[in-house]
C-alpha cells in the first residue's frame, strides 16, 4: 500500500514535470528581432552609420507603453526624458552627396524636431497626472515615430 502510494506520487511528479517542460519550452524560444526594413534607396554605408546612430532609439517604447497604460506618470516622464536625451542628426550644411545627412529627405529633420516636441508634450501631460491627456499625447508621439519610419522606408514616394 505504502509502495503503491510512493509510486503514485512519483508518477504524479514525473507527469507534472513533463507538463512543466512542455509548458516552458515554447517560452524559451528566442524572440524574433524586430527591426525596421532596410530601404533600397540608401547606400549600405549610409544605412550602417544611421543604424549606429539610432541604436538606443527604440528602447524607450516599451517603458512608454507600460507607463501610459499602467498610469505610472513617473515612468512616462523618465522615458520621455530618454527620448529627449537622444542625439539628433544635424541638418546638412553642404549638400555634399557623400554626407549621410544630405541623403535624407528634408522632412526627416522636421520629424526629428516633431519627435522632440511630442516628447516634451508627453512629459508635460504625465506631470499633469491626467491619464486621458497622457494617452492622447502618447498617440501624437507615436505618429511622429511612424511618420519618420514611413518616410525613411519610402523616401517620401
Ligand atoms: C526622425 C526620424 C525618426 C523618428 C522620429 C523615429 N525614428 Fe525610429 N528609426 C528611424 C530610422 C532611420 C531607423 C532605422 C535605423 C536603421 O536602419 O537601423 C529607425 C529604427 C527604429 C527601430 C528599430 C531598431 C532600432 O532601435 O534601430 C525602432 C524600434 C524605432 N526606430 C523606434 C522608434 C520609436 C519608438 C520612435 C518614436 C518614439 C521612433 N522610432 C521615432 C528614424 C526615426
Amino acid at each position: 500500500m505504502r509502495h503503491t502510494h510512493a509510486f503514485g506520487a512519483g508518477a504524479l511528479i514525473a507527469a507534472l514535470s513533463a507538463g512543466l517542460v512542455v509548458w516552458l519550452v515554447p517560452l524559451r524560444r528566442v524572440p524574433r528581432e524586430r527591426r525596421l526594413a532596410e530601404p533600397q534607396h540608401l547606400p549600405t554605408a549610409a544605412r550602417e552609420v544611421l543604424s549606429h546612430r539610432m541604436e538606443r532609439h527604440g528602447r524607450s517604447m516599451d517603458d512608454l507603453v507600460r507607463g501610459v497604460v499602467l498610469l505610472d506618470d513617473q515612468d512616462v516622464e523618465e522615458a520621455a526624458d530618454r527620448i529627449l536625451a537622444e542625439p539628433t542628426l544635424a541638418r546638412p550644411l553642404t549638400g555634399d552627396a557623400t554626407d549621410l545627412n544630405s541623403l535624407l529627405p528634408a522632412r526627416f529633420f522636421v520629424l526629428q524636431d516633431e519627435l522632440r516636441a511630442q516628447a516634451k508634450s508627453l512629459k508635460a501631460a504625465a506631470a499633469s497626472h491626467d491619464p486621458t491627456h497622457t494617452a492622447d499625447a502618447f498617440g501624437q508621439l507615436s505618429r511622429a515615430c511612424v511618420s519618420c519610419h514611413q518616410l525613411y522606408l519610402t523616401n517620401g514616394k
